[in-house]
């Protein structure tokens, strides 16, 4: 057991999957894996285990941000021996050619700042995805007929911005979809040798005010979750 994370040691599948939002975390383990057992629920914050195609994996909420995020990922990585953990959330689109359910496979994620920063004082680090993870999530996406944009996107510390001069210094340089998690996964994946991936449906639009309807949700990020699993085990 950990400060945050009730699971017993050997409780948690080295290939995690980490959506923000913990009742998501037990949709897709009842939707997608089998032999699930809830191996968290401290704060209410999900977690649950079970197998895919034989493989076993963890499927835990992360809680919204890059500081809930991170403490789920430390403990994890730390205290659990997690290997590969990727990100399954939404994130809004930025760009025209970006639509309302496409999938963005975050090839980076720009910030203005982490709970990591104070490491890296005045330098700018580039949290980048891994490479393994992200080549098999393409083919896995183009085999499905997923349409799925590959690029830059932006980790914001804030949901409600009131600086839309980032948002669109942001939509200038190509970045795809904004979402609130990603960066802080991929630098702490770097810094303790493991591999790590965001996958992200786009639900809402900044630039077209669209939003995906709530009843085609649930379709959607079962998208999501399935290029998440197979691209973990390619
Ligand atoms: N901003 C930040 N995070 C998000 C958004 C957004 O517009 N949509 C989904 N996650």
């Amino acid at each position: 057991m950990t400060v945050h994370i009730g699971a017993q040691p050997g409780d948690i599948a080295e290939t995690i999957l980490l959506p923000g939002d913990p009742y998501r975390a037990k949709w897709a383990a009842d939707t997608f894996l089998s032999d699930v057992r809830l191996v968290n629920e401290v704060r209410g914050m999900l977690g649950f285990t079970g197998t895919w195609n034989g493989h076993r994996v963890t499927i835990q909420g992360s809680g919204m941000g890059m500081p809930s995020l991170s403490i789920y990922v430390n403990e994890l990585i730390k205290d659990y021996g997690a290997k590969t953990l990727i990100r399954i959330g939404s994130c809004g689109g930025m760009q025209d050619n970006v639509a309302i359910r496409d999938v963005i496979l975050a090839m980076t994620a720009s910030t203005l700042s982490t709970p990591s920063s104070g490491i890296f004082r005045e330098l700018n680090y580039a949290p980048c995805a891994d490479w393994s993870l992200l080549r098999a999530a393409v083919q896995v996406a183009e085999a499905k007929g997923t349409t799925t944009h590959v690029g830059g996107i932006y980790s914001s510390d804030v949901f409600y911005d009131e600086r839309p001069d980032l948002n669109e210094q942001m939509v200038r340089h190509n970045i795809l979809g904004v979402e609130m998690e990603a960066a802080e996964l991929y630098i702490l994946a770097a810094r303790h040798g493991c591999r790590a991936l965001a996958v992200l449906t786009v639900s809402d639009h900044l630039i077209t005010g669209d939003s995906l309807p709530s009843d085609q949700r649930e379709t959607s990020f079962g998208d999501m979750v399935e290029i998440a699993l197979n691209a973990a085990f390619t």
